[in-house]
């Protein structure tokens, strides 16, 4: 008998603590729930505004002239004797070799060396002069500017490297316009 009534004693109190411990919990959540709804509407706000950012149009180039003014001549030019030197001179009256020399480049005319054996793509706009941003395209990317051309160059990725260098080709042509 006294052994029944401890065991009902027992499952007694474990119910009671049952009970509190889940209204406490019931409770706990009822206090902890209102914040839930606001992360979940933040958590499905931010994936519908990604794809708006993940597609950039094509970047169009940057203008190189407003670049000029305070780009390094002496930089361009250690990136001329670097990258260009194995195909072109750029001294007053240097010789072609397997490109033209590019004294006095700037200004001048598309296929401006006599007697060079420029590609068709190049020839076809020899009524057109080198200016600043022709040669930013050109050197950026040699191969969408003149499609055929026979420049074995990649192109030249970073503005301010073009601007160092398209700011020396400026100092070695004495016809260049103002930028
Ligand atoms: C692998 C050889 C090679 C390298 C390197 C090279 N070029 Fe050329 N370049 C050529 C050839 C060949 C042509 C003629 C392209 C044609 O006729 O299609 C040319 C043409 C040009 C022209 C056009 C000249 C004109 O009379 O219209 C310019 C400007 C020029 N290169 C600048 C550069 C510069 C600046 C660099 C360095 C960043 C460079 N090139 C690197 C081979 C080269």
């Amino acid at each position: 008998m006294s052994n029944s009534l401890e065991v009902n004693k027992i499952f007694a109190a474990v119910l009671t603590a049952g009970v509190t411990f889940g209204l406490a919990g019931l409770v706990g959540r009822l206090v902890v729930h209102p914040t839930t709804p606001k992360q979940a509407a933040i958590q499905i706000g931010e994936p519908a505004a990604a794809p708006v950012a993940a597609a950039p149009a094509a970047p169009a180039l940057e203008p190189i002239t407003p670049l000029l003014a305070a780009a390094n001549v002496q930089a361009g030019q250690q990136l001329a004797q670097r990258q260009c030197v194995s195909c072109h001179s750029f001294n007053e009256g240097g010789r072609s070799g397997v490109g033209p020399n590019l004294y006095s480049i700037i200004g001048a005319k598309h296929a401006h060396a006599a007697g060079f054996n420029y590609s068709a793509a190049i020839r076809a706009m020899a009524d057109k002069p080198w200016t600043y941003e022709e040669m930013n395209a050109w050197i950026a990317n040699p191969r969408a500017y003149a499609s055929g051309n026979k420049m074995t160059y990649a192109g030249m990725a970073s503005v301010q490297n073009r601007a160092d260098l398209i700011a020396y080709l400026r100092s070695i042509s004495p016809n260049a316009p103002a930028p």
